[in-house]
């Protein structure tokens, strides 16, 4: 499946529910396992009869970790074409989408040490950037990002990376979750995939290399910003670019980091010839307003 290795199916516990009705009831049964916690645990259905089916039918199974490496759920990705294409293990005590980040048992300490991590959207995203050798990746569980979600990077990276999927939605997804991490003080850089590939799907097409040199080239989101407030403004012409410097400057003061500050504040005195100081003095005054 998708050029995964034996090592890399293996590493994820990357498993199988077969198209019958009761596959895991019977595992379980002859594993004695009590049906009734399987049933509360999200892998079992009681039906009307009393009786105990398969949540999980014809799916490529992925277990879900919790932070401490236990697993606590799954998603199932349908086998072909169908809906839902993923089906997660419902919300119990144990496993609580919005808390957890998939795979961060096992990146955490790579992502410590680089103090960066890579947030993607999907399962299959993380699986493949780890086979090509990117091992400092996340994902969401197909919600968009939380706020316990981004107080969980803040607390162990300085910087992340986000490379949603290259369509619409992905993009639309990553500046909201740029937004968001930036709100907690995270550092935040963001690589467009082209043509609307997502990463699993790039990594396929382009190759491990290729993909190391996206995530390199990922820009910070400031500077994105600054691109869209350019556009539709002529800064040849005297009013554009004054209201271009205002805008910027407005941005510049939303950011946390004072090393950050400064480094766009040179940035627009170089562009512009204009005195670091004069800068300074227009930004305390484009501070919004204390309450
Ligand atoms: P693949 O075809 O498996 O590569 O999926 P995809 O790349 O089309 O997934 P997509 O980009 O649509 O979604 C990214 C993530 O969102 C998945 O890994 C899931 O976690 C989640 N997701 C996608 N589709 C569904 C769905 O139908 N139901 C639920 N609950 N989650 C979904
Ligand atoms: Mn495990
Ligand atoms: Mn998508
Ligand atoms: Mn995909
Ligand atoms: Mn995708």
């Amino acid at each position: 499946m998708r050029g995964w290795t034996k090592e890399t199916i293996d590493r994820f516990e990357i498993g199988y529910a077969p198209d019958v009705p009761d596959a895991a009831v019977r595992l379980l049964e002859s594993r004695s396992f009590p049906l009734v916690l399987m049933e509360k645990a999200g892998l079992l259905v009681k039906k009307e009869d009393g009786r105990y089916v398969d949540r999980f039918r014809n799916r490529i199974m992925f277990p879900i970790h919790d932070h401490r490496g236990e697993t606590v759920g799954f998603s199932g990705r349908l086998l072909g074409d169908g809906q839902p294409k993923y089906m997660n293990s419902p919300e119990t005590p144990i496993f609580r989408k919005g808390t957890l980040l998939y795979f961060f048992h096992e990146a955490r300490v790579s992502i410590r040490k680089r103090q960066e991590a890579l947030l993607v959207e999907g399962f299959a995203d993380v699986i493949s950037a780890v086979q090509a050798g990117v091992d400092y990746v996340v994902a969401t569980m197909g919600t968009s990002l939380t706020e316990e979600q981004a107080r969980i990077l803040r607390r162990h990276a300085e910087t992340v990376t986000i490379c949603y999927d290259g369509d619409s939605a992905g993009t639309e997804a990553a500046w909201r979750a740029a937004e968001q991490l930036s709100a907690f003080g995270c550092r935040v850089k963001v690589a467009l995939l082209p043509d609307g590939l997502d990463p699993d799907e790039y990594i396929r097409t382009c190759g491990a290399d290729r993909f190391a040199e996206e995530i390199a080239a990922a820009r910070p989101l400031m500077a994105f910003k600054m691109d869209r407030l350019r556009r539709g403004k002529n800064l040849q012409e005297e009013g554009d670019r004054l209201r271009y410097i205002e805008e910027a400057l407005r941005e510049i003061s939303k950011l946390s980091s004072p090393v950050e500050k400064d480094y766009y504040m040179r940035q627009l005195a170089d562009e512009f010839s204009l005195s670091l100081s004069a800068l300074y003095e227009q930004l305390s005054r484009s501070k919004p307003e204390q309450p």
